[in-house]
This record gives C-alpha cells, structure tokens and sequence, in this order.
C-alpha cells in the first residue's frame, strides 16, 4: 500500500512516499535559513513558507514515486499554523484522487522512525515488542512504553524545556547559531575534560520519570554572568552543559528500564543525531543486556514525512481511516 504523507508540524515542509515500512521518496524542504537570524521558529514566516514550498515538494516526492493509494497527514502535536497548511494539503489530494485519508500523531512518527526502511527494505528489523522509548527533539522528550503497534503508555516527559531545546538556548548564550545541537556536538568532541564544569543534573534526585531543563539553562545563565573571563573556554562550557542534558537523558531512562523491566530502547527525534549520545545509549542497554534503535539513516532523526507514512501503513491495517475528511483539524497539543 503506497501511501503519499505529509508533516509540516514545525520548520520543515516534507513529504514523503512510503510502501509499508519502505521509502520511495522522502523530501525535506528546511526553513532552517528563514529561521536562523531570529535564533527559534517564528510561527507566522513558518506558515507562509510552508504555503510557498507544500506544492513544491508535494511535486518533487511525486517524481520517483508517482501513484498512491492513500495520503497520510500530521494532525499534531506541533504549529498550529503551520499544521494547517499540511492538512489542507492532504485534504485536497484526498478529495481530488479520490483517496482515504489517515490523520497521524508526529510523535508516533518519532517512534516509528526507528523502524523505517530504505526502498530496498533495509534494515531488515523486526518488532520486538515491548519497547522503552525515548523521544529527543527540540520540542519533546518524552520516555514512552511502546507496547505493541499504536498502543503507547507515557511514562515521563519535560515538564518545561525539551532537550533540544535546552541545547539550542544553551547554544544561543554561547551565540553558536540556531540550531546549536550540532555545533555543540562539535566542540564537545574536542574538549579535553568533558565535565570540565559540572553542571547541576536537574531532576535526578526525584522519583519520578519526568525531565526539566529550565532549571539548568538558568543556573548555566548565571554562571556566564557571574564568570565573563570563563567564555573563553568555549569547547568545555559546550561539552559540560550536554553532558548534565546527556547524563540526565540516560539516568532516566536506567530509572524507566529499572521500573518496567524493559531493556529493548528505542530513541528518535533530532537530538538522537548526536553520535556520542548514540554511544551513551549503546553502553546504558549493553549493561542492562538489552537492545537500542535509532533510527538508520540521519534524515530520519529530525522531521521527516517518511515516519509519517510508516505510522499511516499500520493505522491502515487496523482500518483507522478519517470518515469525515472536511471536518479534520489540527490538535497542537496532541499528546500520545
Ligand atoms: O526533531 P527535530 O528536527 O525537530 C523537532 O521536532 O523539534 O529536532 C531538532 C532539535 C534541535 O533542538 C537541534 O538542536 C537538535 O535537534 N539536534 C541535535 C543534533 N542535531 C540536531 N542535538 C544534538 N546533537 C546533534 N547532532
Ligand atoms: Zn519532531
């Protein structure tokens, strides 16, 4: 079943063709230049971009996979604004070719990104139900029992700050640029003593499974202020401030594995991109004898339309179709 899916939740216009867990095509048109000189997505120039690009791109998946079968759609979580230039586009298709319509949460698509497949069909993983999974972008972190296809229990989530967007404030007083994740991965990478600074872990003494970030930025503020002449050592303030977001990510996880006795992860969402993350995650499932995912191919860490599609193919098996398609509307706040 080929399915034609749209995500336009926050900055990226991006459509995709999936059949099944494969991609036919995945195109990712980025705002990221639109955004980077006001250092975080403004909703109304993200809406107009999207309204510019949707047609664009919607033409570009098209050319390598030209007929569908359905077409699949973020309801939310994400923009309001900018949700709705995806919906009415996929409404439109819907209605013009005559297809049904599947209405999917961005976050599912997170999940399931780790099980997405090239055209070829690789990787050939399986589902191994239940999992543990983590979601690391720059608007969720959220921990998720993944018990078996579309049945999910949260268990934790940021009651302020998500991850990302703890690094890209963080990054914003260094004056790294939007988005700063990746440059601070780059300078990490170099510091010599990683924790040269040792931030406060935030959260980890309580007993739940939730994550705040605010708490950090703010103490990570002060400490600027108070020390000018430490701005200097650049690659140390950037490793330290990701280790104290990194260890509190893996912390509690090892707390949600310890509790639930699930010991296969998954991590999806763009901070996943980060490699030495990814090897944190690796040596936290390796104590535990278990098993990590992430999703295979890096376009598939951040926003991306093909994780949509994956999502839609299992909601199409269980018959989850849209029945009023003229009535369907955006839920920003949508959770799982
Ligand atoms: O999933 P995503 O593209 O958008 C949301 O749905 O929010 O995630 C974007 C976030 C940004 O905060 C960005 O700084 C972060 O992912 N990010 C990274 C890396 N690449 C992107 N964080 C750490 N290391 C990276 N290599
Ligand atoms: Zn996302």
């Amino acid at each position: 079943m080929k399915i034609l899916a749209i995500d336009t939740s926050c900055d990226e216009t991006a459509v995709a063709v999936t059949d099944g867990r494969r991609v036919l095509s995945n195109i990712i048109y980025s705002q990221i230049l639109i955004h980077k000189k006001w250092g975080g997505v403004v909703p109304s120039l993200a809406k107009r971009a999207h309204e510019d690009r949707i047609d664009f791109v919607v033409g570009d998946a098209l050319k390598k996979a030209a007929n569908f079968d359905a077409v699949a759609v973020t309801q939310g979580p994400g923009l309001a604004v900018a949700l709705e230039v995806g919906i009415k586009k996929a409404k439109e298709l819907a209605q013009k070719y005559g297809k049904k319509l599947i209405a999917v949460n961005h976050l599912e698509g997170h999940v399931y990104s780790c099980f997405v497949q090239n055209s070829q069909g690789n990787p050939p993983i399986e589902f191994r139900f239940p999992y543990l999974a983590l979601i690391v972008s720059g608007g969720h972190t959220e921990l998720v029992i993944f018990k078996n296809h579309l049945q999910y229990e949260v268990i934790g989530q940021t009651v302020d700050d998500a991850a990302g967007e703890a690094l890209d404030k963080a990054g914003k007083l260094l004056g790294l640029g939007y988005p700063a994740g990746p440059v601070i991965e780059r300078l990490a990478k170099e510091a010599e003593n990683k924790d040269f600074y040792h931030f406060p872990r935030p959260m980890l003494r309580s007993n739940n499974l939730n994550f705040s970030f605010s708490g950090l930025k703010t103490s990570f503020y002060y400490f600027l202020q108070r020390h000018p002449e430490e701005q200097k050592k650049i690659k140390e303030l950037a490793s330290s401030f990701q280790e104290a977001v990194f260890d509190t990510l893996i912390a509690k996880t090892e707390k949600a594995i310890n509790q639930t006795g699930i010991t296969n992860l998954l991590v999806g969402g763009g901070v996943i991109a980060n490699q030495y993350l990814r090897t944190k995650f690796r040596q936290l499932a390796k104590k535990h004898q278990g098993s990590v995912l992430f999703p295979s191919y890096k376009h598939l860490t951040g926003d991306n339309a093909a994780m949509i599609g994956v999502v839609a193919y299992y909601k199409a098996q269980k018959g989850q179709f849209v029945f009023d398609i003229v009535g369907l509307d955006r839920v920003p706040r949508l959770g799982l």
